[in-house]
């Protein structure tokens, strides 16, 4: 009787994890990319919310920017946001892979075709914050640059 129940019980150890990484995949959103949302590169333009990039204040400390990435540019061109603001990004590219990242903050993200990178980022310090792609995307890479200015 024993053996069964440590048997049993190292079983239910195994399902518990089991279940547990499961969840984490699903749940968390740490599964593979093919779990997470996709757009089709074919029609940002005509899909919400990048129909409509820009800046948009969603509460009283927050703000939400839909910007699309394309090459050599940021669309919108410039932010702005007065300090201590949050600031949630949702990014995507109409073309090739780019990189989000701003100077002086955590932030540095992978932007690709077909996929919808969602990042969020407190700025507490006024000045004018960098924005860089970080990621070779051709001839005019080294230009492909704006910046969030936090007054
Ligand atoms: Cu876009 Cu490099």
């Amino acid at each position: 009787l024993d053996e069964k129940i440590w048997l049993f019980l190292s079983f239910g150890m195994i399902m518990g994890f089991m279940i547990f990484t499961g969840y984490q995949a699903v749940a968390l959103g740490m599964g593979p990319p093919s779990h997470k949302e996709t757009i089709d590169p074919q029609k940002v333009d005509e899909t919400a919310p990048f129909d409509e990039p820009g800046i948009k204040q969603i509460g009283e400390n927050e703000y939400e920017v839909v910007m699309t990435l394309q090459v050599f540019s940021f669309t919108p061109m410039e932010i702005e946001v007065p300090a201590g603001s949050t600031v949630h990004f949702t990014l995507t590219s109409k073309d090739v892979v780019h990189g989000f990242q701003v100077a002086n903050t955590n932030l540095n993200a992978m932007v690709m075709p077909g996929h919808i990178q969602k990042i969020s980022q407190k700025f507490d310090e006024p000045g004018e914050y960098l924005v860089l792609c970080n990621e070779y995307c051709g001839a005019g890479h080294q230009a492909m640059s704006t910046k969030i200015i936090v007054k």
